[in-house]
């Protein structure tokens, strides 16, 4: 029997003054999800693991099987699909987990069918099951779903456009063990912001873009820093952000944001070497606080979600 089985990668979102538009997909960590048909139509999650139990079986309510019953309707398949999930990412962590669910049951249901539809078609089945639990934005699974840095604007391919990825670019990510739902974190931000708050966002997000297209870390650090309306409104869901900052930059980053909702932190720099020392010292600040974090240092990952078809 033949069965279908996609990886799709961790996302950090938003790349600081990009609220809900700009995301970079993560080399490491991702999710992956196996599925097979059934004769049924509709979707059945056999299991899930790595959730700690956390995690909806019911196919209403959980993202992979959300983005996988959107993509049988899309292709107008006359069956269904069993869907075994394997949660490589934390929950709430800011790294586009739910997101990563998603894309990786949308990629695999689509190649169980034949891969009818190209890679980019299936970023609005991806989103359906993202807006189910942390509202509709695509800086998550666009990268996830299509890799590198993504400027997302919609989810027709005219929408969305592949920024260059510095050569030299490394990141260094802190996540600690604190919980920060997304919902949570999208409710504190405010509902309008004025005039000269857009004009300083606008600019930070046009330095960042030119950062980018000119391979120039230490730009792009100081651009995506410039966050003055989302950070601000969050900062007290990231515990000790400051000090983190402060820890990152002297050990050599070029900058630090808040990856995605929280509370994970990126800090970008431009040597693997200095990536591994700013990993280093953004733990420190949370073990001196008695708090668990977890640490890596990555890159970018320029391709996104992968499939392959395998035999039982
Ligand atoms: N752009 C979204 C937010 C990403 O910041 O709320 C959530 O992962």
């Amino acid at each position: 029997m033949t069965f279908a089985r996609a990886f799709a990668p961790a996302t950090v979102a938003n790349v600081g003054v990009g609220f809900d538009i700009l995301g970079m997909a993560v080399q490491g960590a991702g999710d992956t999800v196996e599925v097979e048909m059934r004769a049924e139509p509709g979707v059945v999650i056999e299991s899930i693991v790595g959730d700690g139990g956390r995690l909806p079986l019911d196919p209403e309510k959980n993202t992979a099987a959300v983005a996988a019953n959107a993509v049988l309707k899309q292709i107008g398949a006359g069956q269904g699909v069993i869907i075994r999930l394997h949660k490589g990412l934390p929950l709430n962590s800011g790294l586009g987990s739910s997101a990563a669910s998603g894309v990786a049951a949308a990629v695999a249901v689509n190649a169980l069918f034949g891969s009818l539809l190209p890679k980019v078609a299936l970023l609005s089945a991806c989103l359906e099951g993202e807006a189910r639990v942390s509202g509709y934005h695509a800086d998550n699974a666009g990268p996830s779903l299509l890799g590198g840095i993504t400027l997302i604007t919609g989810t027709d391919i005219t929408q969305i456009y592949h920024l260059p990825v510095p050569e030299d670019l490394e990141l260094a990510l802190v996540t600690p063990a604190v919980d920060v739902p997304t919902a949570q974190a999208r409710a504190v931000l405010p509902k309008s912001i004025s005039l000269h708050q857009m004009v300083e966002q606008t600019a930070a997000v046009a330095r960042l873009v030119d950062a980018l297209y000119r391979g120039d870390i230490a730009a792009m650090g100081a651009a995506m820093e410039q966050d003055r309306v989302v950070e601000p409104a969050r900062a007290h869901l990231m515990p000790f952000l400051g000090e983190v900052r402060i820890a990152a930059k002297e050990a050599g980053a070029c900058g630090l944001v808040i990856s995605g909702a929280g509370p994970t932190l990126c800090a970008i720099c431009n040597s693997p070497h200095i990536a591994a020392r700013v990993a280093q010292r953004m733990k420190e600040v949370y073990d001196e606080q008695g708090i668990v974090s977890s640490v890596q240092h990555t890159r970018v990952d320029r391709y996104g979600a992968q499939v392959e078809l395998l035999e039982a």
